[in-house]
């Protein structure tokens, strides 16, 4: 079972996880993802491969603490084992030679950006990134971004760190007034991303967002992650997880993605509940 080796918190309630998985690490490439499971009975939660390290044969996942899942791995701690871990899975990004290139990250996405960033940066694509977090407690990774990055750009939604803004204030600023650009990747929440597709969409600049849908199997089977793309439907788990955002079906997306929140919420209040009942139980 995969050994967590490193774990810490980046943000708040952002985590940060390095695990031994040397298997994985050998073929990770930017865009790929996994699925990991907590323990027997968890979840198996899809996550995007935020770095890898061949030589020491480690992968590194960041994780938003959300539900009862995300909860159950932020608790899990260096020296603990992943119940399974499996990948990687999905395709890699396209790095080509795009021109200039302008990487737009949404609070957590910035996590699955930066190896994207690298990977065009190292391909002699000029960079300019856009960070986005609601606020400054919730940027990470922005020194390890802009490292990558010929240009970087920071917004938060109340101003306290970089400027007050949202994503799409930068990048329409960007279309306007540079024409060298030849592709603009977004990944965040799905309402940012369709956000970015709208503000791409009347200069018609190739636009490829990173959906991150329910997913069970991981492997083309089970059709828990479908998704409507231009007329096709797809599936996230083997035919994305990029996609051209222009193409995908932002009002499916999203009504899937609130598909479970009732049973969400009552799985997350269970959880809760237990934990308290456990932590009083070994107090008495
Ligand atoms: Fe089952 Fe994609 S996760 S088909």
């Amino acid at each position: 079972m995969p050994l967590i080796l490193r774990k810490h918190q980046l943000a708040h309630g952002i985590e940060e996880m390095v695990v031994d998985a040397p298997q994985v690490a050998a073929k990770a490439e930017a865009g790929h993802f996994v699925i990991v499971m907590a323990d027997e009975r968890g979840e198996r939660v899809p996550l995007t491969v935020a770095d890898y390290d061949r030589q020491a044969g480690t992968i590194t996942l960041v994780l938003m603490v959300l539900g009862t899942s995300s909860r159950k791995l932020a608790g899990l701690r260096a020296g603990d084992n992943l119940h399974a871990l499996i990948g990687p899975l999905g395709h890699p990004s396209p790095i080509a030679e795009y021109g200039t290139v302008v990487v737009v990250a949404g609070g957590v996405g910035t996590a699955p950006i930066y190896p994207i960033a690298r990977s065009l940066h190292e391909r002699g694509n000029r960079i300019i990134s856009i960070q986005g977090a609601r606020n400054a407690e919730l940027v990470f990774w922005r020194e390890k971004l802009a490292a990558v990055s010929d240009c970087h750009i920071l917004v938060t939604d109340d101003g306290s760190a970089g400027q007050r803004a949202l994503v799409t204030e930068p990048l329409r600023e960007l279309l306007r007034t540079d024409p060298s650009i030849g592709c603009v990747y977004a990944i965040g929440p799905a309402p940012m991303m369709r956000a970015c597709a709208e503000t791409t969409r009347p200069q018609a600049t190739r636009t490829i967002v990173s959906l991150n849908t329910i997913m069970v199997d991981g492997t083309g089977m089970c059709g828990g992650c479908r998704v409507r793309v231009g007329d096709r439907t797809l599936f996230t788990c083997v035919d994305g997880p990029e996609f051209d955002g222009h193409l995908v079906d932002w009002d499916s997306v999203l009504a899937r993605q609130r598909i479970y929140h009732a049973e969400e919420r009552c799985s997350l209040n269970r959880y809760v509940d237990e934990a308290r009942k456990l932590e009083e139980s070994q107090r008495a």
